[in-house]
């Protein structure tokens, strides 16, 4: 993949406001962040991480404000190819026991993004179970994804983020159903990525205490404001 050298995320003053609703989530954010980091963002419910997150991606557009995702303005049309450089896993990601189709077909979907012609991708089926044995799911692969825990499917949900090397990676509240072995691996598993591929990972979660110490900044807001930067973000 091409080096990016620019920033990873830029808002400048960036106002959002759901439709309807009477007033803005998020008010007068600016934020910068480099690659290759590693940032917690955290706060109480209702304090924007979300909104946040979703306005990073451009899935959000800003009211005011400009919001630039590796270097493109979120309301420019080449949003759409720069998001194939991301991965996003929301917060509610859990699937209903019905769905059939197995955990390693949920993974490869994450490289779906990249056909074609799939250019540094040798062999699909190595890359999801190098990812799999990462995350310690190989054993879940041919198991239909609805039958699997909550945990499971979060670590499931993880592995797709990854497999397709993203250059940022947006993680909401990914460590919800986690027991605290888990999240730890996690965290590492990221924070790792993050480091190796020099790739930058913004993570949402209340649960400070499990990625503070591996974290480069923490991002805490409240009330759809930033409150409080701790750390280096560039
Ligand atoms: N789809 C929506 N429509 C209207 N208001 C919303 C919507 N989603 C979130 N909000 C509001 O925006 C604010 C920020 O929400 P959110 O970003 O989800 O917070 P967090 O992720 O920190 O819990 C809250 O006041 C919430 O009620
Ligand atoms: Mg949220």
């Amino acid at each position: 993949m091409r080096a990016f050298r620019g920033e990873a995320i830029r808002l400048s003053s960036v106002w959002v406001a759901y439709s309807g609703s009477g007033r803005p989530a998020i008010k007068d954010v600016s934020l910068t962040v480099g690659m290759g980091k590693f940032v917690l963002l955290t706060g109480p419910n209702g304090a924007g991480k979300t909104t946040l997150v979703e306005t990073c991606l451009g899935i959000l557009k800003p009211l005011k404000g400009v919001a630039e995702l590796l270097g493109v303005n979120t309301k420019s049309i080449k949003v759409v190819e720069v998001r194939k450089l991301c991965s996003y896993v929301p917060q509610d990601f859990m699937r209903p026991p019905y769905e059939f189709y197995t955990a390693g077909h949920v993974i490869k979907l994450g490289l779906a993004p990249l056909r074609p012609p799939l250019p540094y991708v040798d062999n699909l089926n190595d890359r999801v179970e190098e990812v799999a044995n990462l995350l310690g799911i190989r054993d879940l692969l041919d198991k239909p994804i609805g039958a699997l825990s909550g945990g499971q499917q979060q670590k499931v949900f993880i592995a797709r983020a990854l497999v397709r090397k993203p250059k940022l990676i947006f993680l909401d509240e990914p460590f919800a159903s986690l027991d605290r072995g888990s999240r730890e691996l996690v965290a590492r598993i990221v924070r790792d990525y993050v480091k190796r591929e020099n790739a930058t990972a913004l993570v949402v979660s209340h649960d400070t205490s499990t990625i503070s110490n591996l974290s480069d900044a923490t991002v805490e807001m409240n009330g759809g404001r930033i409150l409080k930067v701790e750390g280096d973000l560039t």
